[in-house]
């Protein structure tokens, strides 16, 4: 019988005094492979201590992890870590970051000794041999956004180059060994950055409590991850400097992460994804759209439908709510972000993500989906 323990991540919240002490402390020994984007070590004043840390304890460092992930950045950061052999990596970014870190854990030691191109990725994306026993690359995670919950999680986003897929990196061994939570990351996130990834992890958490596979412990986490989300989401938009507030809506979708890492995501992710590979809507915003449509059709297939519903209307509803957390931000309406009327029927046609729209609690039709787009249009 195999067993599955809730989480197997070692968690902990910590500050920048912490993360200082993380780099400065990395030894040869460890063989640490930095993954973060020099854009944002340059925002968090930490870039010279990386560069340092190269010449004495760090083996090396992926500097360039652009936002949505693609095979060619998997193979750009394979080719950067050359023969270095890392046993660990410290990942440092939003969950693209994270998820481009888990991607080269997951094929560094796959691919050792071969060739790799931009194909063989794709295919071994397409056909998971990451599944077959090898070795895996630690990773300590570190999130600078409260939104993915990736530092929780098994799974990696990645973006198919020719805008044709999305690949899901999916197993066991792709759980950090550590995430460590550093709250005054996120204190440098823009405003729009804060909605969009704040709203993914309020998607994370409502489509986990109504998800196939989800659990009464999944719901007593998703609900408090909603409430903490919806207290201190519009909070942050209006004093985004507040550690304090920012350290709430770590909280929320650090919660929100452990929650849908058991059940995987449904209807609005699915619907999101050819948003954002069409459209290159953030992905936030893109599960928002049809958050409020797909809970309203989910309702009478949730259990404890009623304590998910008074959380929402303690805050006013989750239209209303989202109507005034984005005010003044951005709104949240296909056309508003650049979607066109005539691209709803190819979203309609990219919606159905298998091991996401089926993860949903009811069927919905493309009929219904093109009518849940229509009226956010
Ligand atoms: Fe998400």
């Amino acid at each position: 019988m195999g067993y599955d323990p809730y989480c197997s991540v070692e968690i902990e919240f910590s500050d920048m005094e912490g993360l200082h002490n993380l780099i400065t402390g990395c030894s040869h020994a460890q063989k640490t492979l930095v993954v973060c984007d020099r854009f944002t070590t340059d925002i968090w004043g930490i870039t010279e201590e990386i560069e340092n840390g190269v010449e004495e304890g760090i083996l090396a460092w992926v500097d360039r992890c652009p936002g949505n992930p693609t095979q060619k950045d998997i193979f750009d950061a394979l080719n950067k870590v050359g023969d270095l052999n890392p046993t660990q990596i410290l990942a440092i970014g939003g969950g693209s970051t994270i998820d481009l870190a888990k991607a080269v854990s997951a094929f560094y030691y796959m691919f050792k000794g071969q060739e790799i191109t931009i194909p063989i990725i794709t295919e071994a994306l397409k056909n998971k041999t990451y599944t077959t026993p090898h070795q895996f690359i630690d990773i300590i995670a570190l999130p600078s956004a409260a939104g993915t919950g990736s530092e929780v999680t098994r799974f990696a986003t990645i973006w198919d180059v020719d805008k044709k897929a999305k690949f899901s990196i999916d197993c066991q061994e792709n759980y950090a060994k550590k995430a460590i939570v550093i709250p005054d990351l996120t204190l440098s996130l823009p405003l729009r950055l804060t909605l969009s990834t704040g709203l993914d992890a309020l998607s994370h958490a409502m489509e986990s409590f109504w998800a196939k596979p989800t659990t009464y412990v999944v719901k007593d986490i998703a609900l408090r991850a909603i409430d903490l989300i919806m207290t201190y989401l519009p909070q942050v938009l209006k004093d985004p400097k507040n550690l304090e507030l920012r350290t709430a809506m770590s909280r929320g979708a650090l919660l929100a992460g452990m929650a849908f890492a058991k059940t995987r995501t449904t209807a609005c992710h699915s619907i999101s994804y050819p948003i954002t590979m069409q459209y290159g809507v953030e992905h936030g915003l893109a599960c928002a759209l049809s958050l409020d449509a797909v809970s309203k059709i989910n309702r009478d297939k949730t259990v404890l439908a009623d304590d998910l519903f008074d959380v929402l209307e303690k805050h006013g509803g989750l239209k209303n709510w989202l109507d005034s957390t984005s005010e003044g931000i951005v709104d949240i309406r296909l056309s508003a972000l650049g979607v066109p009327r005539e691209g709803i029927d190819l979203i309609v046609e990219g919606t159905f993500t298998k091991g996401r729209m089926d993860n949903n609690p009811v069927d919905i039709s493309p009929e219904q989906v093109k009518e849940i787009l229509i009226s956010v249009y």
